[in-house]
């Protein structure tokens, strides 16, 4: 039993970078990790191994259609799908080892095993009852499926079975058109499986910009990718060598099914709060099972916090870091502090789509009088030599004042080039700052200019 000004459960993002913070600050701090390894769902089942594939698969794409166009002639790369397996292991194993040596480094106990708060100020594990100061809980989420299927993570999966199959499947029905489904459904269509996604919704990504989901949706399509849109799915049967996944459609209540070789679940993700004992302490939940909090990340139990996947808001990596981060100022009797207006969103396709702030709809929604900027990547030279002239910058921006509003780009380095926006968002910058900064030649951020320059006298280049 030992005596901690702070112990988190739960070493995701959210957890590490709040235990590492609240050391920095000086607080003696535990973080309890039931898996054999830190860094969460994000290092070891999500953000990093998905990235893994998603670049080897990508390169795998680039030589067999843009090399040769290029000059580079010769056979494509042929795919050793238990190598390309172990570079994705090497990368988890390299990044988790890597939050080991930076709670070594900062000095914060990792407390291995299953924690729970036997009662306010303790946290139980194992046999060992640890007293906190404060507690916060960082226990993430899992993936939500839907009644009628059985995951097995063999030919049945959720996104941890899709990053580890044994083999590359022929035919992969994905179902849901969110970013897993989409991300890990470019994966195996690069690798040659015929994928199928059925969307119970009419349009993909729910609460993108509609304009860029309808681009990306005709980008995915023009790859390869069959979409079954407004499609409920009723279940799945597992057969020898096939599953079948059988849906209503919408629109006239008409049953179909498809069959494939695997099926990927991917219909969103839900709080992970099991074994905690909140219930027993009066921790409220929210009605779709997250931890509630008040605006200082505090539960309905003084002294127990929660942040990341397990509370309200987007299920994102950086979101829940950023939480980490401003709670440790909180509990260290600092200033913690969020904008939950620019959090960006990124999926990691090719082009990468990435987005900031309001969409269109939503500005629509509430009857702000806005300004579209817009800017095709074809009008940028950079994004033009590597075939990646498809997509666009679109920023939004206030009518009367200039104001950023929220931004969206479909296109190369998309998920970088969102930044500059999200920095000009945190200052309150209009789109002529932005306009007017000078953005170096031949860079794809140029098109960001072109776009802030779209909000004013024009583009140059359109
Ligand atoms: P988690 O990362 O889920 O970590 C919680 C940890 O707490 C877990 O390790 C769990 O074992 C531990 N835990 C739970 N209960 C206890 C307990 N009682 N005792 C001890 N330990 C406990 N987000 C992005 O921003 N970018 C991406 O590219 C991205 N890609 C993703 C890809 C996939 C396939 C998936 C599934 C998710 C992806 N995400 C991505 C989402 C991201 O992984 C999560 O938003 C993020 O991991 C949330 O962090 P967290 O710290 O709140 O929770
Ligand atoms: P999601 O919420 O993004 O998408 C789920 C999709 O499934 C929705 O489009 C929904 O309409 C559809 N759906 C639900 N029930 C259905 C049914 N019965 N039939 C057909 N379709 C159905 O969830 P997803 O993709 O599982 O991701 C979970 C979380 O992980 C997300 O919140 C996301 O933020 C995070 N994540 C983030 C990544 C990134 O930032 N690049 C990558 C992967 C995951």
């Amino acid at each position: 039993m030992a005596e901690f000004d702070v112990i988190v459960i739960g070493g995701g993002p959210g957890g590490y970078v709040c235990a590492i913070r609240c050391a920095q600050l000086g607080l003696k701090t535990a973080c309890v990790e039931g898996r054999e390894t830190l860094g969460g769902t994000c290092l070891n089942v999500g953000c990093i191994p998905s990235k893994a594939l998603l670049h080897a698969t990508h390169s795998l794409h680039e030589a067999e259609h843009n090399f040769a166009k290029m000059g580079l002639k010769g056979k494509s790369p042929s795919v050793d799908w238990d190598q390309m397996q172990s570079y994705k292991q090497d990368v988890v194993d390299g990044n988790t080892k890597g939050i080991e040596f930076l709670f070594k480094k900062n000095k914060v106990t990792w407390l291995k095993g299953w924690g729970s708060i036997p009662a306010a100020g303790q946290v139980k594990v194992g046999e060992d009852v640890h007293t906190a100061k404060n507690i916060i809980v960082a226990s993430g989420s899992v993936p939500s499926s839907l009644p009628g299927i059985d995951v097995d993570e063999d030919t049945i999966v959720t996104s941890t079975g899709a990053l580890s199959l044994k083999k590359i499947p022929k035919s992969v029905v994905v179902i849901g058109a969110g970013v897993i489904g989409l991300e890990m459904g470019s994966v195996y269509k690069r690798l040659g499986a015929d994928v199928t996604v059925v969307e119970f919704l009419d349009a993909i990504t729910p609460g993108m910009d509609a304009e860029v989901a309808r681009s990306f949706q005709k980008m995915l399509t023009k790859q390869g990718i069959n979409f079954v849109m407004g499609a409920a799915v009723q279940g799945v049967s597992k057969g020898k060598n096939k599953n079948t996944v059988t849906y209503k459609l919408r629109k006239d209540e008409s049953e179909a099914s498809i069959d494939a070789e695997v099926v990927l679940v991917a219909t969103g993700r839900k709080p992970y709060t099991d074994g905690l004992g909140l219930e027993a302490l009066g921790v409220e939940l929210e009605k779709r099972g997250q931890i509630k909090i008040d605006d200082h990340w505090q539960t309905s139990v003084k002294g127990i916090y929660a942040i990341g996947d397990a509370v309200v808001g987007p299920m994102l990596a950086h979101k829940a870091e950023d939480e980490g981060m401003a709670v440790a100022e909180v509990v260290a009797g600092k200033h913690g502090h969020v904008n939950y207006g620019v959090i960006p969103g990124v999926i990691y396709s090719s082009p990468e789509v990435a987005s900031v702030g309001k969409t269109e709809e939503q500005l629509k929604e509430e009857g702000r009088a806005y300004k579209v900027g817009k800017f095709s990547f074809m009008g940028n030279a950079r994004a033009k030599a590597i075939f990646q002239g498809d997509g666009f910058v679109k920023i939004l921006a206030d009518k009367a004042t200039d104001r950023i509003l929220g931004a969206h780009i479909i296109g190369p380095c998309a998920g970088d080039l969102i930044h500059e926006i999200c920095v000009a968002m945190e200052f309150g910058a209009s789109a002529q700052d932005l306009a007017l900064t000078c953005h170096a030649h031949p860079t794809y951020s140029e098109a960001v200019r072109e776009a802030a320059l779209a909000c004013g006298d024009g583009a140059i280049h359109a």
